[in-house]
C-alpha cells in the first residue's frame, strides 16, 4: 500500500496548469468592457500561459499599458512597428501564439475585421492567424443590432475563421439592457482552453451531483442538512472549464450555474435518483464518469403531509423511511470499469478516516472516495480532502475546493485514459 502525502508547498509546484508553456495573443480594443480583457488576462496568466496582449490605440483610454504589463509580464503591443523584430511584428505574433483572441470586440473593430483591414497591429496579427480567432464582442444593444453590424457578424461567420463568444444579453455600461454585453472572461476562458484542446477532459461526459437534499415534512417544514454545494460546482466549473461536457444535478441552493455547464434541479433524494439515473444513461452507458458530491439526506417521510402539522401539546413523532443509496444502486448497474464512479464521505471523527473511506469504497462499489471533516467543508470555500482509492490514499493539504476539484478531476482522468493511477 502506497502513502503519498502531498506538503502544500509541493502542492503548489504541482498544480494543473491547463495552459502551460501556450501563447495567447489577446487583441484588446476600445470598450468599456477593456477592464475585462485584464480577468482574462490573468486567467490566463495563472493556468500557465504566455500572454501578450496587443492594445488598439482607443483601448488605452480605457486600460492602460501598465495594467496588461504588471498582469502578463511584458509590455502590451499597439503599432505595428513597435518592437524591433527584425520582422514583422503581426506576422510573427500570429505565427507565435496558440490562439488569438479579440477581447473586447467593439463594432469598428468587427467591420474592420470583415472587410480584411490591416491598418493597425490588431487588425493586422487577426488577418495573420491561420486558425480560429476567438471573438468576444462588446456594445450597446442599438449597435449590436443595426443591419451593418449584423452584416459584419454575418460575413465573418461565413468566412469561417471566428469563433464568437457572446454578446450576451444584460445591462450594458449605459445603464441599458440589451444583446450587446460582453461575454464574462470566465466564458473566454474556456473558449480558449477548449480550441486549444489543452486537456483530456475534451469531450468527455461527467456527471455531477451536488449540494443537499431536502425531504419536506409539510408545506411549510422540510428536513436537510448543511450542504451548501460549493465542492460540486466547483468541480463542475473545474470539469467545464477543461472541456468537458458536464452535467450537475443539483439540489437546492443558490449557487449560479457555472458557465457551460448543463443542470438540472432536483429537491429530494428521490428526484436526485431519477435525475442521474436518467442522465446516466441505461447501464450507466452515458457517462464517461460520475462523481457524487451530493450530501444526500440518508430519510424522508413516506408522505409529506398535506397541510401544516398544528402543535398538539404531546411533542410529535416522525416516522421516517430510508432513502436509498443512490451512488450504491448506480454502481451496481454498472457492468465493468466504465464509468470511473466517486463518492464523497462526510465524517465528523477524524480517527481512522481513511480506512472508513476504505470501507465506504467496497461497500458502495465505487474507485475513489474522497473523505473530509464536516467542519473543514461544509459552507467553506477551502476543504481538507483524502483521496481514497482501493490501493492507496493521498491526503491533500488545505486548498480551495477549485484546487480540491482539479486533483479528484486529475485522478478521475488517469483512471480513464487508463495511465498507473494508484
Ligand atoms: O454513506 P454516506 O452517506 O457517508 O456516503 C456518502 C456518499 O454516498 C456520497 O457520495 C453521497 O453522495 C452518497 N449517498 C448516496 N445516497 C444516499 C446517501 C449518500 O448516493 N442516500
Amino acid at each position: 500500500m502506497s502513502h503519498e502525502s502531498a506538503s502544500p508547498r509541493q502542492s503548489a509546484a504541482e498544480k494543473y496548469l491547463p495552459a502551460r508553456g501556450k501563447r495567447v495573443a489577446l487583441c484588446v480594443t476600445g470598450s468599456v468592457a477593456a477592464y475585462k480583457a485584464a480577468l482574462l488576462a490573468r486567467l490566463l496568466v495563472r493556468a500557465g500561459a504566455e500572454v501578450q496582449v496587443v492594445q488598439s490605440r482607443s483601448s488605452r483610454e480605457f486600460v492602460g499599458p501598465a495594467t496588461f504589463a504588471g498582469i502578463t509580464g511584458r509590455p502590451p503591443l499597439c503599432e505595428l512597428f513597435d518592437a524591433d523584430t527584425g520582422g514583422e511584428l503581426h506576422v510573427e505574433l500570429a505565427a507565435e501564439s496558440d490562439a488569438v483572441v479579440v477581447m473586447p470586440a467593439t463594432a469598428d473593430c468587427l467591420a474592420r475585421l470583415a472587410t480584411g483591414r490591416a491598418d493597425d497591429l490588431v487588425t493586422a496579427t487577426v488577418l495573420c492567424a491561420t486558425g480560429q480567432v476567438i471573438v468576444a464582442p462588446a456594445m450597446h444593444p442599438s449597435m449590436w443590432s443595426h443591419p451593418a453590424t449584423q452584416r459584419n457578424v454575418r460575413q465573418l461567420t461565413e468566412d469561417g475563421r471566428v469563433t464568437w463568444v457572446g454578446p450576451v444579453s444584460g445591462e450594458v455600461a449605459s445603464g441599458d439592457f440589451g444583446e450587446g454585453r460582453m461575454a464574462e472572461p470566465e466564458a473566454v476562458y474556456g473558449a480558449i482552453i477548449r480550441q486549444l484542446s489543452l486537456d483530456a477532459w475534451q469531450g468527455r461526459r461527467l456527471l455531477i451531483s451536488a449540494g443537499p437534499t431536502v425531504e419536506d415534512v409539510d408545506p411549510v417544514r422540510f428536513i436537510s442538512n448543511r450542504s451548501t454545494g460549493k465542492m460540486g460546482f466547483a468541480l463542475a466549473e473545474r470539469a467545464a472549464a477543461r472541456g468537458a461536457e458536464v452535467t450537475l444535478v443539483a439540489g437546492p441552493t443558490e449557487l449560479p450555474t457555472p458557465f457551460d455547464v448543463t443542470r438540472v434541479d432536483v429537491r429530494s433524494a428521490l428526484e436526485m435518483q431519477a435525475a442521474l439515473s436518467e442522465a446516466a444513461g441505461p447501464a450507466l452507458s452515458g457517462t464517461d464518469a460520475l462523481i457524487m458530491c451530493a450530501a444526500v439526506g440518508d430519510y424522508r417521510l413516506e408522505q409529506a403531509h398535506a397541510t401544516k402539522l398544528t402543535r398538539g401539546g404531546e411533542g410529535l413523532t416522525l416516522e421516517l423511511k430510508e432513502n436509498p443509496d443512490i451512488i450504491r444502486a448506480l454502481a451496481s448497474e454498472r457492468g465493468g470499469k466504465r464509468p470511473v464512479l466517486v463518492a464523497f464521505a462526510v465524517e465528523t471523527e477524524e480517527t481512522e478516516l481513511v480506512l472508513r473511506a476504505r470501507r465506504k469504497l467496497e461497500r458502495k462499489g465505487v474507485d475513489l472516495v474522497v473523505a473530509n471533516l464536516a467542519r473543514d467543508s461544509f459552507g467553506r470555500e477551502h476543504n481538507v480532502a483524502v483521496l481514497v482509492s482501493e490501493a492507496s490514499h493521498t491526503a491533500l493539504p488545505e486548498l480551495p475546493k477549485p484546487a480540491v476539484a482539479d486533483h479528484v478531476l486529475d485522478w478521475v482522468l488517469a483512471r480513464l485514459v487508463g495511465s498507473a493511477v494508484a
